[in-house]
């Protein structure tokens, strides 16, 4: 696997963003670990424990749960794992190999799809959403998208967990990825229209530590 340089990563996303080419890039990062997921520099390989303490006071028994850019899969054999049925998908067909390959005997439903163009059969299907840090390695308007496409995969009286960096308004503006502010996550409820159900904002456990937000946004029954 090539050493991870993070300028030449930021300047190659960089590139591809201002060609009008928001996700054509994603599948190196996967590639470049050459069938060993642990090799994936984004990758925590824990599920965030807000999702799991969510999962913990859930009642999991029959419900779909369905993972945004799932990456190498943790957060789907959680979800799995509590007795959610699991739709896991990614735009990046080597993370699904990592999945599929990492995962052998799960049940969890591992797919190669694209948030912006997912099948019909998924409009508001699914009684969890779950979003990890996809919108902020997105820019423009295909962040505006992203979000919509989310909110419309939750059945009536759904919801979505949404777990990313978290940014003052006006500030970062250029960073990749770029955190969410509040001003851009309110959406979910502002535009979206679905309802904040929970909202946590807080700093991991890195070195140095950095800002996140994780909310749950439930849709109406109506
Ligand atoms: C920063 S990674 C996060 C991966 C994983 N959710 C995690 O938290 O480790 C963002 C993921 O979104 C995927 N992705 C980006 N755009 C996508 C799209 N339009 N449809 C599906 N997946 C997408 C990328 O391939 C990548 O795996």
């Amino acid at each position: 696997m090539k050493e991870f340089d993070s300028e030449a990563y930021k300047k190659m996303v960089k590139e591809h963003q201002d060609n009008d080419e928001p996700t054509s890039w994603c599948d190196s990062i996967y590639k470049d670990a050459k069938g060993d997921y642990r090799k994936v520099f984004w990758s925590d390989l824990e599920s965030n424990p807000y999702l799991l303490e969510y999962i913990s006071n859930d009642k999991s028994d029959g419900k779909k749960a369905i993972v945004i850019g799932c990456g190498v899969g943790d957060d789907a054999f959680s979800l799995s794992e509590a007795g959610y049925k699991v739709t896991s998908f990614d735009i990046s067909p080597s993370a699904i190999d990592l999945c599929k390959n990492r995962y052998v005997n799960s049940k969890i439903d591992f797919l190669v799809a694209d948030l912006f163009d997912y099948p019909s059969s998924w409009f508001e299907n699914f009684d969890l959403v779950y979003e990890c840090n996809t919108i902020q390695i997105l820019s423009g308007k295909y962040r505006t998208l992203a979000r919509e496409k989310i909110s419309s995969l939750i059945k009536k009286g759904g919801s979505v967990l949404v777990s990313c960096r978290s940014r003052i308004e006006g500030k970062q503006e250029n960073d990749i990825p770029k955190p969410l502010d509040k001003k851009e996550i309110n959406k979910f409820v502002n535009q979206d229209k679905l309802k904040e159900i929970s909202f946590i904002s807080y700093f991991d456990n890195q070195e140095p530590a950095i800002w996140h937000f994780f909310a749950e946004y439930k849709k109406s029954i109506f």
